[in-house]
């Protein structure tokens, strides 16, 4: 009799008991199978840990011929028999079927064999590559790491606030929105000019996929104190690199009464925090990904969990650069943009632990963050890690009207549309600060995947939207 309820045991608790002996049961996919001279050992994955769980079947398994015997990898199969002490190396307890059925058959040109695969060879088996071990393991750090989000938060009084995907209003004013629309492709309501008529579209106005959270965070934080939001963001930046993604999930952090070095002591906490559940939790993953991924895996986030974060202004990095005798593949100076080598370099070969970068040129940073009183720079910081670069960006917002709007309007965007957001600056107004984690940005940090599509179960890159 097959079980179909989600009411019994995952192999992780098996393999968590406290001793062999009684009954198991054990659901699950065939990663691997040996048929011996009268014996079988069927090597069974249910996902809820690295470890598969060994199945033994022999002539005294009943359908050991009949369903056993015809097995190969990627079957699904349901196993009873006893919990015993596995002989075996690596893994405690194995199992002694009485009984095998197969749930459902796998075909012979299934993909995934015991050899390695490459990450680019998966990517194109999206809808499998879960069943491996490292995509496995990747999904499990994702799930404690989300997890341990909201529990920091949540400690510290955070309300988890839920903004909008849809939004009419572009958070970064950085141009790069997805447009929602229903108007007919083939034939668009136009305007006297000729233009497409978005007045007449779904919400009467042309909308968008939300580039960040930030904007209705900050209402939040303006009512509630300190929110965040940790959802799903859409950027149609044509970045064909190993850390962009056009859909990435973001943890955005709004706190009220708070300035930029309040912002940063925040960063330093839940980074900390956030890594050291990980390590509890995903033990076997994390080993895993040190053995085969990443050799420094655990040894970067226990320095991020030990070390007190460097912060220096953007000035001063500028000099650290100019002057490190480096030869960088671009151009460093006052004004410019850092990019992934200047990140990596300061903070993997200058600096040795992460890096807050604060103080930013106005000019190159977006609109509503807090002017200094220097007039050239902002209350920006970004947080940057070895490997990755930069994983946090993050400002003290502009709280007076006036600074406000003039910085708007100097960036050549629609001031009506950010209506609501200038009128928060007319009624209680405070300072108040917030950032933005990149989620995926910080799994490639944990687990040392190479490529952030990697790091998520359905990546959206230019061109790739299958799965
Ligand atoms: O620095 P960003 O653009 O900041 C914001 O969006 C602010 N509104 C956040 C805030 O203050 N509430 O993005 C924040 C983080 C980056 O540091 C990076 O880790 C990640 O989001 N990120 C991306 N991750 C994957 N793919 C992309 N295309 C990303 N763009 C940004
Ligand atoms: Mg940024």
């Amino acid at each position: 009799m097959l079980h179909t309820t989600t009411n019994f045991e995952s192999i992780r608790s098996l393999l968590g008991r406290e001793s062999a002996g009684g009954d198991g049961t054990v659901r699950g996919w065939l990663r691997t199978v040996r048929h011996a001279k009268e014996v079988s050992f069927l090597d069974v994955s249910d996902g809820s840990c690295m470890d598969g769980m060994q199945v033994v079947a022999n002539g005294e398994t009943e359908g050991y011929e009949s369903v056993v015997r015809r097995l190969t990898t990627g079957c699904a199969i349901e196993a009873r028999g006893e919990v015993v002490e596995s002989p075996g190396k690596g893994q405690r307890f194995e199992l002694h079927a009485k009984q095998v059925e197969l749930v459902g058959p796998a075909g012979e040109e299934y993909p995934l064999q015991k050899k390695r695969h490459s990450f680019e060879f998966l990517r194109t088996i999206a809808h499998l590559r879960p069943r491996t071990n490292t995509i496995g393991a990747v999904l499990r750090v994702r799930n404690a790491a989300s997890m341990a989000i909201h529990e920091f938060f949540q400690r510290e009084e955070f309300l988890y606030l839920h903004t909008p995907i849809v939004t009419a209003s572009d958070a970064e004013g950085a141009g790069e929105l997805f447009r929602v629309s229903t108007l007919p492709e083939d034939d668009p309501p136009r305007d006297e000019d000729g233009r497409i008529d978005y007045a007449q579209d779904f919400f009467g106005r042309p909308t968008f996929l939300t580039v960040s959270g930030q904007l209705e965070a900050e209402i939040g934080a303006l009512a509630l104190s300190r929110v965040y939001t940790f959802g799903p963001t859409f950027r149609a930046e044509n970045s064909n690199t190993a850390r962009h993604l056009a859909e990435f999930w973001m943890v955005e952090p709004e706190a009220a009464f708070c300035n930029l070095d309040g912002l940063a002591d925040l960063a330093e906490r839940f980074l900390k925090s956030v890594f050291s559940d990980v390590l509890d939790r995903c033990e076997d993953d994390m080993a895993f990904f040190e053995k085969r991924i990443e050799e420094q895996a655990i040894t970067r986030m226990r320095t991020v969990i030990d070390k007190p974060f460097e912060r220096i202004p953007y000035r001063e990095v500028v000099s650290i650069l100019e002057s490190s005798g480096e030869s960088f593949e671009f151009p460093v100076g006052f004004g410019l943009d850092l990019q992934s080598e200047h990140e990596r370099w300061l903070t993997e070969k200058h600096v040795g632990c992460p890096v807050v970068v604060t103080d930013w040129p106005a000019e190159i940073k977006a609109f509503y963050m807090y002017r200094n009183d220097d007039d050239e720079t902002v209350a920006a910081m970004d947080v940057l890690v070895g490997g990755v670069g930069e994983i946090i960006g993050g400002s003290q917002r502009e709280h007076r009207l006036d600074v406000l709007e003039q910085a708007i309007c100097a960036q050549g965007l629609p001031v009506d549309d950010y209506w609501w957001y200038l009128d928060l600056r007319r009624h209680g107004s405070v300072p108040h600060a917030g950032f933005g984690l990149g989620f995926e940005r910080i799994v490639q940090f944990m687990t040392g995947m190479a490529n952030i599509r990697d790091v998520i179960p359905f990546p959206r890159t230019p061109g790739q939207a299958e799965f």
